[in-house]
């Protein structure tokens, strides 16, 4: 058995009505179900969507020390929080999967969403492709560890 944390950052809990034009009209509950279908037998999914910035890094301290590897979409974070960016580098430094996601493709944006402190210490990155960004994401970390 594996649990996937799938952590979400500030304003995702408003998918389905922010910016339905770059986030798509999903919901982040649309999101659970739809990851929930995807996974594999043997893999239960914990989503959690948080504004909070302490919170999101203790949710990565307890990845660590439950060895639960991550999806993590870490919104505005991404572009300023060197503490999201130690925190998320404790989880790869203790040997597990951390994937950073995007709905969106931040290089085709604002250039202040170019710069990513977290991308060089997640496993890896993957952006551009809407829900399918995290579906990507449970696909890799399954094969990872089946
Ligand atoms: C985002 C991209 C970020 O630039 C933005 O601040 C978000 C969402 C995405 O999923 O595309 O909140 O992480």
């Amino acid at each position: 058995m594996t649990t996937v944390l799938v952590l979400n950052g500030p304003n995702l809990g408003r998918l389905g009505s922010r910016e339905p034009d770059v986030y798509g009209s999903g919901t982040l509950e649309d999101l659970r179900a739809s990851l929930e279908s995807t996974a594999t037998e043997g893999t239960t999914i914990d989503l959690r969507q948080t504004n909070d910035e302490a919170t999101l890094i203790g949710w990565l301290h307890e990845a660590v020390d439950a060895g639960q590897p991550v999806i993590l979409n870490p919104a505005a974070f991404t572009h300023y929080s060197y503490a999201l960016r130690d925190a998320a580098a404790l989880v790869t430094k203790a040997g597990l999967l951390l994937v950073e996601v995007h709905l969106s493709n931040p290089h085709a944006r604002e250039e202040f969403r170019h710069t990513s402190v977290i991308s060089a210490v997640a496993t890896g990155v993957i952006a551009g492709f809407g829900f399918d960004s995290y579906r990507l994401a449970l696909d890799l970390i399954e094969r990872r560890l089946g």
